[in-house]
Parts: C-alpha cells; sequence; structure tokens
C-alpha cells in the first residue's frame, strides 16, 4: 500500500485560524460568563488566568507538539509515543465524534433562531419570533426544542420529532462533509470568513451592549472579585474546579482536534508561539464577551428591577432565553432588535461551526492514518451516522439527554484525556525530549517550567479535578444533599454513562485492529538541519 503525502495549511495564519476556530465556540459565549460568574465575578480572573498559564497553554504545547513530531492523528501519535498508548488517541478523538452528535443539534437550534429572525424580516412582520410565541422561555423550550407549539421538551420523551431540527441537522452534517472533504485544504478554503465575521458581529455587539442604561452595574459585577465566595479552602477549590474545567473545554484540549491540526503543519513550524497566539487569542474573546454578557445582565436587571445576580443563568438560560429578552427591550425598533438578533444569533452559529466540524476531523484522519481508506468514504459514513444518531436530541426529551451526555462526558472523557496525555509525555515519552523537539522548530523556547507543569503540576490538577466532579456525582450515596447528576432519573444517567463508557470501548477496538499502513508505528525521521 502507497502512503500519500501528508496534507498541508496553506500557510502558518490558516493552521492558527483553524485552531483558533476550534477552540472559539459555544463554550465562550454561554459557558465562560456562568463560570465566572458563580465563581465570584473578578476573583474567578485570577485562578483563570494562573490555569491557563499552568495548564492550557503548556497542554496546548504538548498537543501540538506531539502530532507536529509524530506527523499523525492522535491514536497514531500517541502510539508513536509508545506502542501500548495507541488507544488513547482513539479515547480522545471518539470523544470528540460523540460531542459532535449533538454539538451539531445545538447550532441547528440556534440557526432556527437565524432563519425565524430573517423570515420576519423579510415578511415585514411587526413581532420578534419569541415574542409572537409568548416570551424566550416558552419559545425555546415549547417550540424551538420540539418544534411543535402543543409539546414540551420533557424527559425520557422521544415522539413526536422535530422535523425542522432534524432538517437543519441534517444541512449541519451536509456543510461538515464540504468542510473536511479535502482536509486541510478545504478547511483553508472556509476558515478565514467563519472567524472574521462573528468577530466583527462581536464588535458591533459589544459597543451595542455598554451603551445600554445598566450596563456598569453589570460590569462592575464582572470585574470587582466578589472575595466572599473564597472563604475557605472548599470555597477556593471550588472556584478553581470552574477555572480549570473552562480551560480545558474552551481550548479543545483532550479531544484530538489540536493534534490532528498540528499534523498538518509543514516541519518548520513555530510551535510555541502558535499555542501562546492561540490560547490568547481564545481567552481573549472569552474575556471579551463576558464585557457583552455582563452588560446585558446589568441592562436586564435595571429593567426589571431584579439584582444582577439574579439576572445570571448559565449555559441555554444565558444564550437562548436571556439574550432574546433582552433583544426584546432594545431601545430601537423591531428591525433594529431582529438584526442584532441576528449578528448574535449568527455569531454564534459561526463560531460554534468551527468547533463542530473540528470535533469530527481526529476520528476520521485517525481512521485514514490507520487503515488507509478514502479520506470522503469515512466522512461520509460519520457524516451520515451523526445526523441518524442526532435524530434522539430532535425529540422533546433530547435536550435532557444531550445536557446529560455533555455533563459525563467533560467532566470523565476531557480531564482523563488530559491527565492519560500529561502521564505520557511526563512520564514515559519524556517531557524534555518532547521540548527539545518544540525548542528546535520554534522561536520562543519552552524551559524547565513546561516540564514541571506537564510532568506534576497539570496531573496533580488533573487528579484533583476528577475527583473532586466524581465526590459531586456519587454524592447521594452517603448524604441526603446528592444527587445525581441534575436529578435526573437514571435511564438519563445511564445513558449518559452509557456514552462515555461507549469511548472507551471503541478506543479498545480501534486500537486493537491491524493497521494496513507501511510504517504506521514508526516514528518519521524529522531533519532539524538548519533552521
Ligand atoms: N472549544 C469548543 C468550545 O468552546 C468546544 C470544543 C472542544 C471543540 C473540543 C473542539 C474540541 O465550544
Amino acid at each position: 500500500m502507497t502512503n500519500q503525502p501528508r496534507d498541508r495549511w496553506n500557510s502558518r495564519l490558516v493552521f492558527i485560524l483553524a485552531a483558533v476556530g476550534s477552540a472559539v465556540g459555544l463554550g465562550n459565549i454561554w459557558r465562560y460568563p456562568h463560570a465566572a460568574f458563580s465563581a465570584g465575578g473578578g476573583a474567578f480572573l485570577i485562578p483563570y488566568f494562573i490555569a491557563l498559564l499552568t495548564a492550557g497553554i503548556p497542554l496546548l504545547m504538548l498537543e501540538f507538539g506531539l502530532g507536529h513530531r509524530m506527523q499523525g492523528s492522535a491514536p497514531a501519535s500517541y502510539g508513536r509515543a509508545h506502542p501500548k498508548w495507541e488507544s488513547l488517541g482513539w479515547w480522545a478523538a471518539m470523544g470528540g465524534l460523540i460531542i459532535a452528535f449533538y454539538y451539531t443539534v445545538i447550532l441547528a437550534w440556534v440557526s432556527f433562531y437565524c432563519y425565524e429572525l430573517v423570515k420576519m424580516l423579510v415578511t415585514a412582520q411587526d413581532q420578534l419570533p419569541w415574542d409572537s410565541k409568548g416570551g424566550a422561555a416558552t419559545y425555546l423550550f415549547n417550540y424551538v426544542l420540539t418544534g411543535d407549539e402543543n409539546t414540551k421538551h420533557a424527559e425520557n420523551v422521544f415522539a413526536p420529532l422535530n422535523w425542522g431540527a432534524l432538517l437543519l441537522n441534517g444541512l449541519m452534517w451536509l456543510a461538515i462533509y464540504v468542510t473536511l472533504r479535502k482536509g486541510a485544504e478545504s478547511i483553508g478554503k472556509i476558515i478565514i470568513p467563519t472567524i472574521t465575521i462573528p468577530l466583527v458581529l462581536l464588535f458591533i455587539l459589544f459597543f451595542t451592549a455598554i451603551n445600554l442604561d445598566g450596563s456598569s452595574a453589570g460590569l462592575s459585577y464582572y470585574l470587582s472579585p466578589d472575595w466572599s465566595k473564597m472563604d475557605s479552602w472548599q470555597e477556593v477549590i471550588k472556584v478553581a474546579q470552574g477555572a480549570y474545567g473552562q480551560i480545558f473545554f474552551s481550548l479543545s484540549i483532550g479531544f484530538g482536534t489540536m493534534v490532528a491540526y498540528a499534523s498538518f503543519l509543514p516541519k518548520k513550524a513555530d510551535i510555541n508561539n502558535s499555542a501562546m497566539i492561540a490560547g490568547l487569542t481564545n481567552s481573549g474573546v472569552e474575556f471579551f464577551g463576558g464585557f457583552i454578557t455582563f452588560s446585558v445582565l446589568g441592562f436586564l436587571a435595571l429593567n426589571n428591577g431584579v439584582f444582577v445576580s439574579d439576572a445570571v443563568e448559565g449555559g441555554f438560560g444565558l444564550a437562548l432565553v436571556s439574550y432574546p429578552t433582552t433583544i426584546s427591550q432594545l431601545p430601537f425598533d423591531v428591525t433594529g432588535q431582529a438584526l442584532i438578533g441576528l449578528a448574535f444569533f449568527g455569531s454564534l452559529f459561526l463560531l460554534g461551526y468551527t468547533s463542530a466540524f473540528s470535533l469530527v476531523e481526529p476520528m476520521v484522519i485517525g481512521i485514514v492514518d490507520k487503515f488507509g481508506l478514502s479520506r470522503v468514504a469515512v466522512l461520509r459514513i460519520f457524516c451520515l451516522f451523526g445526523w441518524v444518531v442526532g435524530i434522539i436530541f430532535c425529540t422533546p426529551g433530547g435536550f435532557t439527554l444531550l445536557d446529560t451526555v455533555d455533563h459525563y462526558l467533560n467532566s470523565y472523557g476531557l480531564l482523563g484525556v488530559g491527565l492519560m496525555q500529561c502521564i505520557l509525555v511526563g512520564w514515559v515519552y519524556g517531557p524534555k525530549k518532547l521540548r527539545d523537539h518544540l525548542n528546535h522548530v520554534s522561536e520562543r523556547r519552552a524551559t524547565w517550567f513546561w516540564d514541571f507543569c506537564i510532568k506534576f503540576f497539570t496531573p496533580t490538577v488533573l487528579i484533583l479535578l476528577l475527583s473532586l466532579n466524581a465526590i459531586d456525582d456519587l454524592r447521594f450515596l452517603w448524604s441526603d444533599e446528592g444527587q445525581l447528576y441534575s436529578n435526573y432519573t437514571g435511564q438519563t444517567q445511564l445513558i449518559g454513562v452509557g456514552a462515555f463508557a461507549l469511548t472507551i470501548v471503541a478506543a479498545v477496538f480501534f486500537a486493537q485492529r491491524k493497521t494496513n499502513k507501511q510504517g504506521y508505528h514508526d516514528i518519521p525521521e524529522f531533519d532539524y538541519g538548519s533552521k
């Protein structure tokens, strides 16, 4: 079997944009503000930046470095670092793929908002879509999620189907197919507009938001530290848990994406700087996005006579309820409101889209690298499969399931992969060996501090986080205060845990298959020569 030459990015800029595109996603807009707020506003920023510098960027360098040194997908790269560790790469990639199955459904809902806003503008209606259906929350839970005004979203109810979401989700997978069809080349073609357009839209939203009455109250909530949330060591740990969890998810660490992306870099590539740029840009967008969210919450609080603390909701509540509610109250006519709405949902959609396809790529390139199958054939199967699996999320019970699967994959899968990566590089492969590679190809040098983070500091933090998550989830066993995740039923929990278990089973399965590609297990030669 002849080995095809590896796919390459057109330029370093395209690589960085693709990495930033993966990192900046739904997590930046609806996960970050809540994480920041519930952990004490300004006080959160300190552990957050410590987490970025001690774990986020070092792990990004590790993933970039391994992918680049080994010139392979996550399974290939980890397997080349040590033959027994290939399954870790599959575990990561599989986690990403399962997340993609519902991440695209969320994007389908977001695109439904865009569709309804455009429809409203074109048909010159005088009410925003959610106002015509009795408010933003009713609109989301009894219409967008179910596709039918007479059906409420409810746990464990899997009929009737939400045909609109199903159709939009199909379009999402079609778009992923087109984007990934030619790998780095086709990603490179779409990445510049899909990154720059939402960033420009965020600026528009920023200026609109900070000029709203009440915005300063919201901003002072965001930026002034609430030290009372750090009174005891348990509280400090809780804050750290929030900060590290946010950094990992937001930087797209632990799903094989960054390994795969770095493997498309040419041999000459400044990895350390690229990791620095991607890490700082992602956090910059997040920090900046916080100004929009908290201005909006300040405005909402003032308008409705509540405290900012009561106006804050996390997750879906924030993005799909608080924002639409605010949009209806903006001091513009209904067309202006709809345009701002379109700017918000449009940017959310595009930011999410560049993350969505980056969740699929690790598994695709994993299979292509190992079994030498055609990329297009593998992609077709995954896209079709992704659409079919997504049906379960296009039902009245889909939202609860999605929330649960997301919880287990992020609390254990992502952190588990992060920990194992540290063990692989820190204790098996050798941090010095990878650092030598990084420093050979990079302008900025990594120092002993990087070794220290990968070998001791980050794994310690990860073990702590994993244990804390497990204690939170299992507390119900010994305390009346504990409950299963979100108090959902056993059936829901079982599906969530099952999805997580599936990632492990699949990892072992794929690692045990025989490769039919020559040299799959060989570490590629690297001629450092003159830089
Ligand atoms: N970082 C993305 C976000 O913030 C999610 C993601 C995680 C994407 C892992 C790819 C890989 O939404």
